[in-house]
């Protein structure tokens, strides 16, 4: 099977393209897929949509191509919020925040009557951890002292870097620690015990967040709604 990844983000991005229609208010995630999601738009003949951004990464993007923003400000319920995710399991939880960007796409995710997720097949998994570790946003004040709880839970914590010496810092000024869990058993429990820990803002599990996931794949595109659905996918 060849893995031609970028083709099945923009075939997926295309798809979900179609949800957006007149005169919605859509928050939009962050990362490649949503890249294609946002170039995608910018063809379609929609009116009055308004599109709410979960980081500078995406809102450039929009604005470069002219697609009409707002602020969850103006807007504190999203009809749609569409976005990539890291890894997906059977029960729609989810890793994401290889962006940097989940504190923010998870507000607009809870803002929204309907959240769409839009990937590769290759983001598809039996459990979440499996491939990518769990990013959690942390005050710098506070990066080394989280450190040791997240030990203590289980976890192999790592400060995200941009290249070989600088710390990575989010569009909200904070350090991202990539902490990798292996195989989560309990990703509810997980998710609340990290956010419990002083000095963290938000962590990359989201759990019970999730409508439907498109998947892009060899062959074509697939709309995920169910367990039996994800299952005949993987
Ligand atoms: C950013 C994210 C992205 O949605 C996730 O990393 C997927 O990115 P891509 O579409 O580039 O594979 O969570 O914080």
């Amino acid at each position: 099977m060849s893995l031609d990844v970028k083709s099945w983000k923009i075939a997926a991005a295309r798809e979900a393209a179609g949800l957006v229609k007149d005169g919605m208010v859509v928050g939009l995630g962050s990362g490649t897929t949503m890249v294609e999601l946002v170039k995608n738009l910018s063809k379609r003949k929609i009116k009055g949509v308004i599109f709410v951004p979960a980081s500078v990464m995406i809102e450039k993007a929009a604005k470069r191509v002219g697609l009409k923003l707002g602020t969850l400000g103006d807007h504190d319920e999203l009809d749609l919020t569409i976005d990539g995710a890291d890894e997906v399991d059977q029960n729609f939880n989810m890793i994401k925040g290889h962006g940097g960007a989940h504190a923010r796409e998870k507000i607009i995710a809870k803002a929204a009557r309907r959240v769409v997720i839009v990937v590769d097949s290759t983001k598809l998994v039996r459990k979440l951890g499996e491939r990518f570790p769990v990013p959690v946003e942390v005050l710098p004040f506070s990066a080394s002292f989280i450190e040791n709880d997240l030990i203590r839970l289980g976890g192999h914590p790592k400060l995200r870097k941009e290249g070989a010496k600088k710390t990575y810092v989010t569009d909200n000024g904070n350090y991202i620690l990539d902490v990798k869990f292996h195989r989560i058993q309990n990703p509810a429990k997980l998710e609340c015990e990290i956010n419990c820990l002083p000095g963290v803002i938000e962590n990359g599990i989201f759990v019970g967040l999730t409508d439907a996931v498109i998947v892009g794949h060899e062959g074509g595109v697939t709309t995920i709604r169910s367990k039996r659905d994800f299952l005949k996918r993987i």
